[in-house]
């Protein structure tokens, strides 16, 4: 083997094994990847909250995984053979909101035929995840306060009260405690849900993240989309590294699926794809960091403009992920 490809295999080991860790998958849960200090404290955290009954309140800005860890979660907890259901409070309109999640009484409304029970009783023992909570109408924070209070609740339409046993996981990407000083969301209710607050950092500070996750995703889409395409060049990998992802993780896939339709050899070309975002502007990029000492980034040395680092699954460590980050939390707890 010749120095360079020595090189570009080290390069690749670093980024692949030291820095890229993947949890979940086998079950069908999401597949996590993160290689950065900061995603490996959000998840030890995720791992201690996972076995315990507290009310989880993710925030972050859109794209940065939120859905992805309450299903991670309840994937985690004593309830995973129990339902998770997620529900998106602003995609319900109002008049809806209610029956949806209590449910209602024969006759309560017109078109009510018959009983119908809501979510929270079709999850009853395992975890309803409320996406958007900050856009649920006062009369809906109302209820919600009170079956995280006793776990009680009526259907519409019923006289009757009912008791649910289940966690709560909640998440928005708006700043809740502005919205609490706003006057748009009852401070009882946030103080409720803010009992373990979890807060993922934007890709963009969590660089370290990216090879693992542009990786993951080129081996995830290149056969359906580009499967002449063979790994990354350094170039394009730094490039990758250095724009800011205001879309975040959902952005970063999106660009190298659209990079993958897009490259003419069997290097991921990023370029193009990248200048094709709207927001790139100049205002969303930086230069490049430069290499360091156990950086995921390539070295500038080692392999020349062009050279392709060949593709290889990074380290899995499937559920038990937490253990080997000292948790000593993990499935099963
Ligand atoms: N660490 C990760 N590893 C692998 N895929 C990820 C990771 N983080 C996010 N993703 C993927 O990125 C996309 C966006 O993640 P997700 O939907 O969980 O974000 P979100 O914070 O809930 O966004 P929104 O606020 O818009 O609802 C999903 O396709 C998800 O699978
Ligand atoms: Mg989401």
């Amino acid at each position: 083997m010749d120095n360079l490809a020595r090189d570009i295999l080290s390069v690749n080991e670093d980024i692949a094994g030291r820095h890229a860790t993947v949890a979940g998958g086998a079950d069908g849960a999401p597949e996590m990847i993160w290689g950065s200090p900061e995603m490996s404290a959000v998840l030890d955290l995720v791992g201690k909250v996972a076995c315990r009954p507290a009310t989880v309140l993710l925030m972050g800005e859109t794209g940065t995984g939120k859905s992805m860890l309450a299903h991670v979660i309840h994937r985690d907890s004593p309830r995973r053979a129990r339902p998770f259901i997620a529900q998106n409070c602003g995609a319900l309109p109002e008049a809806l909101c209610e029956s949806e999640l209590f449910g209602y009484r024969r006759g309560a409304f017109s078109g009510a035929v018959q009983d119908r029970q809501g979510l929270f009783e079709a999850v009853d023992g395992g975890t309803i995840f409320l996406d958007e909570v900050s856009e649920l109408s006062p009369a809906m924070q109302v209820k919600l306060l009170q079956v995280l209070q006793d776990g009680s609740f009526r259907r519409v339409g019923d006289t009757k009260n009912r008791r649910v046993d289940v966690r709560v996981i909640s998440a928005t990407n708006k700043d809740l405690a502005a919205e609490v000083d706003a006057g748009r969301f009852r401070a009882d209710l946030y103080y409720r849900l803010n009992v373990v607050p979890i807060l993922i950092p934007p890709l963009r500070a969590r660089r370290e993240d990216i090879p693992a996750l542009a990786r993951h995703f080129l081996e995830k889409h290149r056969e359906r989309l580009n499967p002449l395409i063979d790994g990354i060049a350094p170039e394009a990998m730094r490039t990758l590294c250095a724009y800011d992802y205001p879309g975040n993780v959902r952005e970063l896939e999106n660009l190298i699926e659209r990079s993958l339709v897009m490259s003419p050899g069997t290097a991921l070309a990023i370029g193009m794809a990248l200048g094709m975002e709207p927001r790139v502007m100049g205002h969303h990029t930086r230069e490049p960091t430069p290499a360091r000492v156990g950086s995921p980034f390539p070295p500038t040395t080692a392999p020349p403009p062009g050279a392709v680092v060949p593709l290889r699954r990074p380290r899995r460590c499937g559920a038990g992920a937490y253990a080997a980050l000292g948790t000593g939390v993990g499935p099963g707890n």
